[in-house]
């Protein structure tokens, strides 16, 4: 098996971090993999808002449960890391785009040894005022929706594979 696919398989969402950070270069290359994934007519109108800080990221967190009615308990699994996916509002190839990114952040992340897990809940909640008062204030520019986050850090707790699904390939010759 090649190495990519080894990493390909080797991805989980993961739903238990550490409290530590890992170091921030390692997590900058995260972001650096995530920029270098295609973008519909080449526009790369993707920002990457890297909440590089535990306390930030559960203030995050938290005033996303209140806008989504979740529970007080909800912190993004306790990552210490959350990076945050926007793209330019009303922009045809947002969630393409910002989909294939974050494929490639977590796939860097599992290639580097640190576990992630997508995270869809900022996506529906980003207009709420107190959302967004938080993400304006870590640098999600004002004219970004947020497409989807990445939970970040060392691994808690591991997750097993889930199987993938048969007959989902047809090929025609
Ligand atoms: C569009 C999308 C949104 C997702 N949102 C969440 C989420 O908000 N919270 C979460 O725990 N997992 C989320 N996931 C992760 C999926 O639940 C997970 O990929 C799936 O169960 C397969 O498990 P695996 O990633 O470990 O292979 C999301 C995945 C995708 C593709």
């Amino acid at each position: 098996m090649s190495e990519l696919m080894q990493i390909i398989r080797a991805r989980r969402s993961t739903r238990a971090f550490r409290a530590e950070l890992p170091p921030r270069e390692q997590v900058m290359q995260l972001v650096e993999a995530a920029e270098w994934a295609p973008s519909g007519m080449g526009k790369f109108l993707w920002h990457f808002t890297v909440v590089y800080n535990a306390e930030k990221s559960l203030r995050l967190a938290r005033a996303v449960a209140a806008a989504t009615g979740r529970g007080e308990d909800y912190n993004f699994y306790g990552a210490p890391v959350n990076i945050v996916i926007s793209y330019k509002r009303d922009e045809i190839h947002a969630f393409l785009d910002a989909s294939a990114a974050i494929e490639n952040l977590l796939l860097m992340a599992t290639e580097s040894g640190l576990g992630s897990c997508w995270i869809n809940q900022i996506r529906d909640c980003c207009d709420d005022p107190a959302v967004r008062a938080i993400l304006t204030e870590y640098g999600v520019p004002e004219d970004h929706i947020v497409i989807c986050s990445a939970a970040v850090g060392y691994i808690e707790k591991e997750t097993p594979a889930k199987p993938r699904k048969a007959g989902v390939v047809t090929v025609t010759e």
